[in-house]
């Protein structure tokens, strides 16, 4: 078969869009919540969510100094969350890692990611996060979420998924419902009032994994 520089080009730049957009927009789930029937989607970034991200980041910051959250979270201007929303769309599109956004009734609530590799880990060792604003908590997103988080991080090739928590995070009930144990804690490493607790109130950081 004889294959004309036309036929070529045309054939490199279909494999090139198809590469470049495998992910984009891409909608994982949409499923009602448990208790108040709401419209949830679980899909992968795009472009325009730029300004709905913008507020989210900051609706978690400010959850955040009415009551501590045993994670770091800071305000964001425009230009800081539009460098973060581009290296995340990089991290899906070039890396391959699982970045998503959870959305109730057409509204950015919440955010999970597995970065696999990194400089402390091994190529198919990942690290989860996840957060949900306050009154979407405790209606099944994040047990959704762990599930397209953990499939497509094998997907990626990751054998094992490595997450850190503060022991007095509830959340570690959900963790471990889902098959995470811990291995191994630092006393006392986590500040969640902002570094106003005294020592001994601190929470330890706990290391959990799940082999996949
Ligand atoms: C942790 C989190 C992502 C779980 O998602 P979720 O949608 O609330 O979880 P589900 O509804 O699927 O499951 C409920 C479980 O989540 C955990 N959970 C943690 N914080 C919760 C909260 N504020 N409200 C409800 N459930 C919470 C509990 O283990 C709960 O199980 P339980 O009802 O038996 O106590 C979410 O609650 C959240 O964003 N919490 C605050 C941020 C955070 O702690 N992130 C993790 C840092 S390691």
């Amino acid at each position: 078969m004889t294959t004309t520089n036309a036929d070529t080009s045309e054939t490199r730049q279909m494999q090139d869009d198809a590469f470049a957009l495998r992910n984009y927009g891409r909608e994982m789930a949409r499923f009602k919540a448990k208790n108040t029937g709401a419209e949830v989607v679980i899909r992968y970034p795009r472009w325009e969510d730029l300004k709905q991200f913008h507020a989210y980041l900051n609706q978690v910051h400010q959850e955040s100094l009415e009551e501590p959250m045993w994670f770091s979270t800071r305000p964001h201007d425009l230009p800081q969350t539009s460098r973060r929303l581009a290296e995340n769309l990089k991290k899906v599109e070039v890396a391959g890692h699982p970045f998503l956004f959870v959305e109730v009734e057409g509204q950015i609530v919440g955010q999970g990611w597995v970065w696999i590799g990194g400089p402390n880990f091994g190529a198919d060792i990942g690290y989860l996060g996840l957060e949900l604003t306050k009154a979407t908590r405790g209606m099944g997103i994040g047990t959704k979420l762990f599930e397209i988080l953990e499939a497509e991080s094998k997907n990626a090739g990751a054998v094992m998924i490595e997450l850190t928590m503060a022991s007095a995070n509830r959340a570690c009930q959900l963790y471990e419902r889902l098959g995470y144990k811990e291995v191994g804690r630092i006393p006392h490493a986590v500040m969640s009032n902002y570094g106003k607790e005294k020592w001994d109130d601190r929470a330890d950081l706990v290391y959990m994994i799940k082999y996949l």
